[in-house]
């Protein structure tokens, strides 16, 4: 079993990562009663070890995706200024600087760039079928596989996510406090429809705390989808290595949300998700019916569908705004 390995020796290719050698080594009993409920949890994995990002590595990385043009997926900021991706390094600098800067790089589907990443993701796959005793890859769409490297002390602040993340930290400590999605305290009634339609950020509430889970290199943490979560860097700079898996289930529920806000649009009071299976199915039917079948990202994948709809409704508003007298 998984939860009585040691960790595992780090192989001497690029990720320290071979298909024999698991990526999480351990959860303990406690832990694991959570994450059989799908609660937040925390684990250790193998790929700490040997510091296989460090900043120089990081670098790397990120002039291979400039150089193959994946502007898209490079994301940076100074302080509150967000740069231009084709300016990176200007924050991967900054990074290095002696007294902390409020910097933050982000790389988006690393494994498209490294393949030693789609290995980590294969093996990942197979952990979790082996921890959770399911098939886990059928139940994803596919993987999100992110590079999050932050200054000391930067804050992330308080947020939710689409995905079943999984926050693996390779170097430097900070801690995540994780917040239980399905506490009505925690989440508001529409919080949920809110972000997957307008994209309104989620408000921590007054009297909610989540648990705080430090994590070191080696270990990691377990997000429920739409967990809310804000996190705090130590005094290193922090790299981390997030796995979200993008769950049909999650998606389908995303999708059932943005059929009931357009109900509610039309001046009708639909039910939550998971309080009628034949009205989901219909809602969930509707959306998917005009969404991309085969997603090419993120954005894609949740709103292709949503935003065909609100097209031809919002060309017809601008239509009747033009028309109006003045
Ligand atoms: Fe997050």
């Amino acid at each position: 079993m998984l939860n009585n390995r040691p960790h595992a020796s780090v192989s001497p290719s690029a990720m320290g990562v071979t298909s024999a050698s698991p990526v999480i080594t351990y959860v303990s009993d406690e832990q694991r009663a959570r994450m059989l409920a799908f609660q937040s949890f925390k684990f250790k994995h193998s790929l700490a070890p040997k510091n296989l990002m460090p900043l120089d590595k990081v670098k790397d990385l990120t002039r291979e995706m400039l150089a193959q043009k994946r502007f898209s997926q490079i994301y940076s900021r100074i302080g509150a200024q967000e740069l231009a991706p084709q300016n990176v390094f200007d924050a991967l600098t900054a990074l290095e600087a002696l007294h902390p800067t409020d910097t933050w790089v982000r790389l988006q589907d690393v494994d498209a760039v490294l393949p030693e990443f789609r290995d980590v993701v294969e093996q990942f796959y197979a952990d979790l079928s082996e921890l959770f005793q399911r098939n886990i890859k059928a139940e994803v769409l596919r993987p999100f596989v992110t590079i999050f490297v932050s200054s000391p002390g930067e804050t992330t602040p308080y947020h939710i996510d689409h995905t079943w993340n999984f926050l693996l930290q390779l170097s430097g400590s900070k801690t995540v406090h994780l917040f239980d999605p399905t506490d009505p305290n925690v989440l508001q009634p529409n919080d949920q429809e809110d972000w997957y339609c307008r994209r309104r950020g989620v408000v921590q509430q007054p009297g909610t705390t989540g648990i705080a889970y430090r994590l070191d290199p080696g270990e990691g943490v377990h997000h429920p989808v739409n967990a809310p979560h804000w996190v705090q860097n130590y005094d290193e700079v922090s790299v981390s290595l997030s796995l979200g898996l993008c769950r049909h289930d999650s998606t389908r529920k995303a999708k059932i949300h943005q059929t009931n806000w357009l109900l509610r649009k039309a001046g009708l009071k639909p039910k939550p998700p998971g309080h009628s299976p034949r009205g989901d199915q219909i809602k969930a039917l509707i959306m998917e019916s005009m969404s991309n079948r085969h997603p090419k990202n993120f954005d894609e994948t949740l709103y292709s569908g949503f935003n065909r709809i609100l097209s031809p409704a919002r060309f017809l508003k601008r239509v009747a705004e033009r028309s109006r007298p003045s």
